[in-house]
C-alpha cells in the first residue's frame, strides 16, 4: 500500500513551505530595515517638518496664545479716532467739523466737554451715536473727544 506514505510526504511538502515562507519573511524585514530613510535634521525639526500647516488649537490648550497680543486694555482716544472718528472728522464728511480746525472747533470747545462728549454718545445731528463705535465704552469715547479737542491749535 504505497498511499500510506501520501500524508507524510504533504506534510514534508507543507513544512518546507513554511520555512521558505518564513524564511522570505524574515528577508523582507532585514531588507526594509535596511531600506529604513533617515531624514535629515534633529528629530525637533523633523517634527516641525511634519507639523500640519495651521495646527489646529484645542480648546483649553494653551497654543502659544500667550504671545498674541492681547487687547483687553481700554483703547486710546487716538486709536478710537483712528479707527472711526477719522471717516467723517479728517474728510469733512456729512459737513463734519474738520480734524484740528480752529475754526469748527471753538465754538464747540466753549460748550464745554461734557457736552462734547453727550454729543458723541447720543450722536448730533448727521452723527450717529457713539461715532460708529458701537463697541466703544463711554471712556474710550471720551477719550477720543479729548484727543480731538487736544489737536485744536
Ligand atoms: C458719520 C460721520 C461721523 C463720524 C463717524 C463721527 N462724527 Fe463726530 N460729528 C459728525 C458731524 C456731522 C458733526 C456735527 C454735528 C452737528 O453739529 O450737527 C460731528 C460733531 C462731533 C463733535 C462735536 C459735538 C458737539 O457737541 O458740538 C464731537 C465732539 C465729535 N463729533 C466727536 C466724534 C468722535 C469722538 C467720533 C468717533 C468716535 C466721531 N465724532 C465720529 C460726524 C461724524
Amino acid at each position: 500500500m504505497k498511499n500510506t506514505t501520501r500524508p507524510i510526504s504533504a506534510l514534508a511538502f507543507s513544512a518546507s513551505a513554511l520555512r521558505a515562507f518564513a524564511l522570505c519573511t524574515l528577508l523582507g524585514l532585514t531588507l526594509s530595515a535596511s531600506a529604513e530613510v533617515v531624514p535629515p535634521g534633529s528629530a525637533d525639526e523633523i517634527r516641525g517638518r511634519l507639523e500640519p500647516f495651521g495646527a489646529l488649537c484645542r480648546a483649553g490648550s494653551d497654543c502659544g496664545q500667550a504671545a498674541a497680543p492681547v487687547s483687553s486694555g481700554p483703547q486710546s482716544g487716538e486709536d478710537v479716532y483712528n479707527q472711526f472718528c477719522f471717516a467723517c472728522h479728517a474728510t469733512g464728511a456729512s459737513n463734519a467739523p474738520l480734524f484740528a480746525d480752529s475754526e469748527a472747533w471753538q465754538p464747540r470747545i466753549a460748550k464745554g466737554m461734557e457736552v462734547m462728549v453727550s454729543s458723541t454718545l447720543n450722536g448730533l445731528g448727521l452723527m450717529p451715536p457713539r461715532g460708529t463705535c458701537m463697541s466703544c465704552s463711554d471712556d474710550e469715547l471720551g477719550a477720543a473727544v479729548q484727543f480731538m479737542v487736544d489737536q485744536v491749535p
